[in-house]
């Protein structure tokens, strides 16, 4: 295909792109795209050998996001990204994770109560602006014990919101204009970015006054001692990660949360084998992580839904020798991107792969299927840290909102994906809810 329709289809419609050229072109696709060439990889062979077998060969070169996320957990590589992630893995300890499950029932429960004002009146709210406030209010007490009221969260939401829109809008351009130019969109970001930073930065310098009196991942990282010269961990750095867990941590959850309850008020089947199983399990009473292991079902929804819709659809990595892919020799410095929303769909091993089904998720359906056919939170050693974190607490969310609420999509207001920096069902997700 010749460069210029190459990227037109990838500015225009990315997922449609990448689906039809794996369709055509097969599992490794040479995109070229002027002096770089990218190559599309979608076979799970392929993703054990970039994630896991030769991970170190595929570095990260996140250009775009640079600026706001620096050299955070999920920019950086190298000797810096080791020594940040055995720092900060413990916080992520699955018994630390079950302790904040109270902490994340307790927010959910205050979005409820606000729900039944929405409940009497009839009145449609977008459930992704909800959802949205929910995942940041917990992130932030979970990592940063640090609680946001409403105003707050809705302020430093809509910074993210707008700051990773116009970065997804830079990907894939051959040029856009500097960073330092006054255009009205670079004085928006820098408006956005500011505001962001200074939220993080009040943050760090409150514990530094504040030290020793929380147990979590802003104690670590202010705490931190280099083994070797003693030293303490830089207020740029310890920046750099708290504003990635503060963007991973919040924008994934409630980008999956909202396709659960997008996709399953289109499924009345799957809803009502939920509320089945929470009728059976809980009989109206907010979950425990000690009932996760018995609510099957409603694991199975959350991961069917991350398989149909993965927040993180494409990443990339950037390779620093050649390697062989799939028979084939992929150059030094060339890109490679993955997609799981490619993967997902990969039709040798997800039979019917668009329509939502649960039951492929139960024992004897996902026995012996490819291990890295899924890869919702990727695979290898820079999987995401918050895996646990997040599946426990859309396990948690979902049983309390639907034992509650009736939710419904209103009529008239088509939601498709829309693939920025993660994927959102948009333009808007227009809901109601109804007592249960
Ligand atoms: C449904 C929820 C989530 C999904 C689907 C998801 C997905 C992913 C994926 C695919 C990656 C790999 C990115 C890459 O290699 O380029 C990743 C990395 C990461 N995620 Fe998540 N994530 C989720 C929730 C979270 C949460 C709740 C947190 C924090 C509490 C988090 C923090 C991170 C971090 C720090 C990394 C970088 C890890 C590293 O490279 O060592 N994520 N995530």
């Amino acid at each position: 295909m010749p460069i210029i329709g190459v990227v037109h289809r990838l500015l225009g419609d990315p997922l449609e792109f990448m689906a039809r050229v794996h369709r055509h072109y097969g599992d490794l696709v040479k995109l070229p795209l002027g002096k770089h060439t990218m190559y599309l990889a979608a076979h799970p062979d392929m993703i054990k050998r970039i994630t896991q077998e030769n991970w170190k060969n595929y570095i990260k070169r996140y250009a775009t996001m640079d600026e706001i996320l620096g050299q955070g957990l999920v920019t950086s590589n190298g000797q810096l990204w080791l020594r940040q992630r055995r720092l900060m893995q413990p916080a992520f300890h699955h018994q630390r994770i079950a302790r904040m499950a109270e902490m994340m029932v307790e927010e959910t429960e205050r979005m409820l109560t606000r729900w039944e004002g929405y409940a009497r009146s009839g009145q449609p709210f977008d459930m992704q602006d909800e959802l949205m406030l929910l995942a940041e209010k917990v992130i932030v007490r979970a990592m940063f014990s640090t609680s946001l009221n409403d105003d707050e969260a809705a302020t430093i939401g809509k910074a993210f919101n707008d700051t990773l829109n116009w970065v997804a809008g830079q990907q894939f351009r051959f040029w856009q204009p500097p960073r330092s130019w006054p255009t009205a969109g670079n004085l928006r970001y820098r408006r956005n970015l500011a505001l962001l930073e200074g939220v993080v930065y009040r943050l760090i310098e409150e514990r530094r006054h504040q030290q020793g009196v929380h147990d979590d991942l802003l104690e670590m990282l202010v705490t931190a001692c280099d083994a070797e010269t003693g030293e303490q961990m830089s207020t740029q750095q310890i920046r750099d990660e708290v504003m990635t867990i503060f963007l991973a941590g919040h924008e994934t959850t409630a980008g999956t949360m909202s396709w659960m309850l997008h996709v399953l008020s289109h499924h009345g089947d799957a809803e009502r084998k939920l509320r089945a199983e929470y009728a059976t399990y809980l009989g109206g009473r907010n979950p425990t992580p000690a009932d996760l292991p018995k609510l099957t079902f409603n694991r199975m929804v959350i991961d069917e839904t991350l398989r149909l819709y993965p927040p993180t659809w494409m990443l990339s990595r950037v390779l620093v020798d050649s390697d062989t892919l799939g028979g084939y020799e992929v150059p030094a410095g060339s890109s490679v991107l993955l997609s799981p929303y490619v993967t997902h769909r990969h039709p040798a091993f997800w039979p019917h792969a668009e329509s939502f089904d649960p039951e492929r998720f139960c024992p004897a359906e996902a026995e012996g299927r490819h291990k890295f056919a899924y890869i919702p939170f990727l695979s290898g050693p820079r999987q995401c840290i918050g895996n646990q974190f997040a599946l426990m607490e859309m396990q948690l969310m979902l049983p309390m909102i639907l034992q509650r609420f009736w939710v419904s999509a209103v009529p008239g207001y088509p939601v498709r994906p829309i693939p920025r920096a993660t994927l959102r069902p948009g333009p808007r997700l227009w809901m109601q809810v109804a007592l249960a």
